[in-house]
């Protein structure tokens, strides 16, 4: 595309605020022209966040109609994302879809088709993987200064309590809408990064917990996974805590990974931070090196650009839109296999036993 690439936007939730940030700086070669929200309430943040000439639509087809539109951003609930993306790329429209892909791979196939055979490209949203602090997570393991990577945990943490309103049900309290429950919705960036870290899974076993006052899915869940590579990863969600919001309250996201030779982790709002075994050697008392770290060891803070992960992936999908180079991380078929992980630790949760990938794709079960 030459020129200014004009985007259209599918839904003005709560997340446009984010891309919103991620089009402002790129005003000289893309602008957003419309956006499809049905609810009127939002229309006034929709102008406030993109300015006053973007054009708001209802129902996301209206957008895709039109000729000024020359990619969309899908923004929408999760059951949407099959049909809007198929739509989009019947309009021969690039697709960049927040997170998590669809509800499941059987879902994530009929996308993947759709865009291949109209010759557009399917962008995944997955953030984190365009977040500056999580990328100096991973140059330092792909530095393999912490020798051999033995153990991941990556952890989320908060209080996601949906409220119906007049429109009925939420869509993160509905099961069908929200493809599942916490693990699908949210512990798929923890996935995401996992397999972005350490390579494809190999096995997982998962057990979840529903409050079935809150959502109708999980809103607790924790994942064991048997790495390719030999590592194993923890991976837990918890939608019940107001640990990350209280005062000395604990991590929103906290990623943990320990090698032969070090450790490294992620902590929202903190950073990342790099400890190597290879410190100054001090005497220990005989029988305690295996207890305490060294006098001197220390962690240290690897500074990185701090770029939010959604301005970034927004500038690598303008730059790929615009023919530039551009460092797309999360195409479709990767996302893929993050939504597989996913699906696999709910097989797993249903048979009570580890499960091999890869897994095969069904329908969807309200389809
Ligand atoms: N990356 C992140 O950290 C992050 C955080 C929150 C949400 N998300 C993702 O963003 C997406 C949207 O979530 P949200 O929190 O903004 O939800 P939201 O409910 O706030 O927004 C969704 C919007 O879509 C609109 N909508 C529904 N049906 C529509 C239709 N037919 N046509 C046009 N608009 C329609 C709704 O009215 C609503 O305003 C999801 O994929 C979610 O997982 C990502």
């Amino acid at each position: 595309m030459n020129g200014t690439v004009r985007i259209g936007i599918l839904g003005g939730g709560g997340i446009l605020g984010a891309h919103a940030a991620g089009f402002q700086p790129l005003a000289d070669g893309c602008r957003v022209v419309a956006v499809a929200e049905p609810d009127a309430a939002r229309h006034a943040r929709i102008r406030e966040l993109l300015g006053p000439d973007v054009e708001l639509a209802g129902d996301y087809p209206e957008v895709l109609d039109r000729d000024d539109v020359d990619a969309v951003d899908i923004l929408l609930p999760h059951d949407l994302h099959l049909p809007a993306t198929v739509a989009a790329a019947a309009a021969g429209k690039p697709v960049l879809v927040e997170k998590v892909m669809a509800r499941n791979i059987y879902e994530c196939d009929r996308m993947i088709e759709a865009c291949q055979a109209a010759g557009v490209s399917l962008t995944v949203c997955h953030d984190r993987r365009y977040n500056g602090d999580w990328i100096a997570l991973k140059e330092i393991v792909d530095s393999g200064v912490l020798g051999e990577i033995l153990h991941w945990r990556l952890l989320h943490t908060q209080n996601v309590a949906p409220v119906a309103s007049g429109r009925g049900k939420h869509w993160i309290a509905d099961y069908d809408r929200l493809g599942g429950g916490a693990i699908m919705s949210c512990l798929t960036h923890q996935i995401d990064a996992l397999r972005w870290y350490e390579g494809p899974v190999a096995a997982v076993t998962c057990m979840h917990k529903t409050v079935p006052e809150r959502m109708e899915g999980e809103s607790v869940g924790a994942v064991l996974a048997q790495m390719e590579s030999g590592a194993m990863a923890e991976l837990s969600i918890s939608w019940i805590t107001r640990s990350n919001t209280a005062a000395s309250g604990l991590w929103y996201e906290l990623n943990h990974v320990t090698g032969t030779r070090g450790e490294a982790y992620y902590s929202a709002g903190k950073g990342t931070f790099l400890l190597t075994y290879d410190a100054p050697a001090v005497d220990l008392p005989v029988g305690f090196e295996s207890q305490a770290s060294p006098v001197g060891m220390a962690f240290r803070q690897v500074v990185s650009d701090g770029v939010p992960g959604h301005v970034g992936c927004i500038r690598e999908w303008v730059n790929h839109l615009r023919g530039r180079p551009a460092d797309i991380r999360t195409s479709g078929l990767e996302a893929r296999g993050t939504v597989e992980v996913a699906e696999a630790a709910y097989r797993s949760v249903e048979t009570g036993r580890t499960v091999p990938l890869p897994i095969d794709p069904i329908p969807w079960r309200s389809s």
